[in-house]
């Protein structure tokens, strides 16, 4: 295969050196990978080592069980990372899968997703950050800087506009230029440009009339022309339908491939129908980032990650993450009080999503687990659950779901009559419930009981608990254990506090637990709206952008609102969430004081104090929206410009932010000229503690239209 003397070669030395069936090869790759199994794929060793790739988002995800155990760490899902609004604990949590990666013989890792949460019932949503394209951006940046700081190269995935699972291999997203360029390619855009990752994996579906992974326009023009894009542009597995049109697009490297595929670009340059010239372009862009890589250089894995520094790792990610929706007084609950513990989540807790981006850990906390560590649990109850879901799905199952992947079909949660819910609330102290929700890649989450909705057995239980709780006075706290948006508000008032924990990773019980009783402050806010119901969903407004049903089948999915998703929709057309962007409620209260806007030349400087006066240490989400005067161009009320997390203040402490906002990302796209613009005019700076919790405004002028090519 390699020679010491051809490692030491130039890449356009070796590019010259090799024959065209060479070159063929190493544009097409293989998968699973050979050398490390349970990782997705693998380049072809063409004068220089293959590369290795394997999953993410959450953790690494590699076979575990081999001649002996080879675990990877279960970090909470990208969502959650998100909810931390915390890009250096995001950075480190790159860092440690990177060296997983590393330690594990794995070259390039296949994540972070930077889809948008364009639509609530994504499957795929977990292992999407938010709905908004900076906080996107930034969280992906942070992780990429995070995994490449381990000499690992990472995949941000899956470019572009794959945001719904149904049909994805073959489905048309029809979206607007501007909505394209300001929301679903600004997050690439950022993460390209601000952390330089080796490689971006290419889309399954086509992106207005073309598949992505054989569009020109969006791999060379806009990837490397407009943003200096300089890794290699891999297929989403089995991607597109001709290999040709990937690599004159732009498309470097074909995954998984197959010796076909090498067959077919072969005969496609002896024809003439592919140039030479063209399949150079992309080998020697492989071989560029193949002489970066841990193979090339030699490196000797060692099969031994720090796992339990991960793990404690995971645990901190995740207690950032946490998200508190509701507290009337409920939380945080005295530490080992008396609780009874419903829902068969406290024993089938959802570590993470399904498909390629789950993990394979040591071990999983469960919620009961946890809570069994800080308080006094109803070991009556809690038992009936344990025998309930070890009945229903039998042990085999239940490891596979903890260490594996398994699909846990929902289960009817009213296994307890209401007379013995009565005796439960006798002798205990709270009521906590427990409701999950998973889904994964390849199908989409459905608008029925079960999913979107609460099951009539959740609601049942709900109801019950909440009567009989309540009536004696006593607290009812509900903890979601779930991938995505549920609808909330035909229930919460039955309840006294809500815990959104979304899937934590393997320390989930312990961070619950935490959270509940006070040894974790919840800090983490909404990067996604939870929607009062379906019908104020924007991606719902027309039929083709409901994905599954109706249509059956689609073919298309038109992204009618545009521009407006998210907090943009619902702020603009003043359409009331149940929880907005950027909400999440402490144990303490925070204050804003002293805003100072500035412009000084290309920036906006923002500067406020963060004072803690409330009476539990806490951190805090500050968060800067700007709106836009009334110009050409239509302009959502406001936009996510800058954000940032405050270190741990002691009641009484206070902070100064300071934070710059550069006048360019201000601009809309102007389709009319093809050119972003920024419309002169006032703008006012909203400086809160969630998009619809703003404390402090100011403003700042832009003296003249500012237009530039993207
Ligand atoms: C997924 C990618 C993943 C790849 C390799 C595809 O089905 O869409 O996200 O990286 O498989 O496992």
């Amino acid at each position: 295969m390699t020679g010491a003397g051809t490692r030491e070669a130039s890449p356009e030395a070796l590019l010259k050196s090799m024959t065209l069936e060479e070159k063929v090869s190493l544009v097409v790759g293989w998968g699973p990978a050979r050398r490390v199994p349970g990782a997705a794929g693998e380049t072809r060793p063409v004068r220089v080592p293959s590369m290795v790739t394997a999953d993410g988002p959450s953790g690494l995800r590699i076979e575990p069980t081999r001649e002996r155990r080879w675990y990877a760490t279960a970090f909470p899902v990208p969502t959650m990372l998100a909810s931390t609004w915390n890009p250096e604990l995001v950075e480190k949590v790159g860092r440690a899968i990177g060296e997983e990666a590393r330690e594990y013989g794995v070259d390039i890792f296949l994540a972070p997703g930077v889809n948008i949460h364009r639509h609530p019932l994504c499957g795929r949503n977990f292992e999407y950050f938010s709905e908004d394209p900076l906080l996107s951006g930034v969280m992906a940046a942070a992780y990429v800087r995070g995994v490449q700081s381990a000499g690992v190269g990472a995949t941000p995935k899956h470019f572009a506009a794959n945001d719904q699972e149904t049909n994805r291999a073959m489905i048309d997203t029809v979206v607007p230029e501007r909505a394209l360029r300001e929301i679903y390619l600004k997050p690439f855009e950022i993460v390209v440009k601000e952390a330089k990752p080796w490689a971006i994996m290419s889309a399954y579906n086509k992106l207005n009339g073309k598949y992505c992974s054989q569009s020109e326009w969006l791999l060379t023009k806009v990837l490397r022309e407009e943003w200096g894009f300089d890794g290699i542009v891999m297929s989403d597995w089995g991607a597109g339908d001709n290999p040709v049109e990937q690599i004159k697009a732009g498309n470097d490297l074909i995954m998984p491939g197959s010796d076909q595929i090498v067959a077919r670009l072969l005969d496609a340059v002896k024809r003439g129908e592919l140039s030479e010239a063209e399949l150079d372009r992309s080998v020697l862009r492989i071989l560029e980032v193949a002489r970066r890589s841990l193979s090339y250089r030699g490196y000797k894995y060692s099969n031994q990650p720090d796992l339990e520094a991960h793990a404690q790792l995971a645990y901190e990610a995740a207690a950032e993450g946490v998200i508190l929706l509701k507290n009337e007084g409920a939380l945080p609950l005295r530490e080992g009080s008396r609780v009874a513990v419903f829902g068969t989540g406290q024993v089938e807790t959802l570590k993470g999503g399904m498909g390629s981006g789950h993990t394979h850990p040591k071990r999983v906390v469960t919620i009961l687990e946890g809570l069994r560590e800080r308080l006094r649990v109803d070991e009556e109850l809690s038992s009936a659950y344990e025998r309930y879901v070890l009945e229903k799905r039998g042990r085999e199952f239940l490891e596979k779901l903890y260490y594996d992947e398994a699909y846990p079909e929902p289960l009817p949660q009213d296994i307890v009559s209401e007379e013995q819910v009565a005796k439960f609330a006798e002798r205990n102290d709270a009521a906590i419930v427990v409701i999950t929700r998973i889904s994964g890649e390849g199908w989409d989450r459905r608008l029925e009981k079960g999913d979107f909705y609460l099951s009539d057995g959740e609601r049942r239980l709900i109801e019950m608990v909440s009567r009989q709780f309540r009536a004696r006075g006593k607290p009812v706290v509900a903890v979601l254990n779930i991938c995505g948006p549920i609808e909330v508000v035909s229930w919460r008032d039955l309840v006294d506090a809500i815990l959104l924990v979304w899937l934590p990773g393997q320390e989930a019980g312990r961070v619950v637990a935490d959270a509940l009783v006070g040894r974790i402050n919840p800090s983490g806010k909404l990067p996604t709206t939870f929607p009062k119901d379906w019908p104020d969903v924007p991606a719902a407004k027309s039929p083709e952008c409901y994905p599954g049903v109706p249509p059956e089948n689609p073919r298309t999915v038109k992204y009618c609102e545009g521009i407006y998703v998210g907090y943009r929709y619902y702020d603009t057309f003043g359409v009331e969430p149940a929880y907005e962007f950027g909400f999440g409620l402490s144990y303490t209260k925070f204050e804003y004081r002293n805003l100072t806007v500035e412009k000084a030349g290309d920036e906006v400087r923002v500067s406020f104090e963060v004072v803690n006066v409330g009476s539990y240490p806490g951190k805090e989400v500050a968060q800067v929206y700007v709106r836009a005067p009334k110009g050409k161009l239509d302009k959502p009320f406001q936009e996510l410009k800058a954000f940032k997390k405050t270190r741990l203040l002691k009641p009484g402490e206070s902070e100064r932010i300071e934070l710059a906002i550069n006048v360019k990302d201000l601009a809309s796209f102007d389709e009319s000229e093809g050119v972003w613009l920024v419309e002169r005019g006032v703008y006012e700076v909203r400086v809160g503690a969630s998009s619809r919790d703003v404390r402090l405004t100011g403003t700042f002028t832009v003296e003249n239209d500012i237009k530039f090519k993207p």
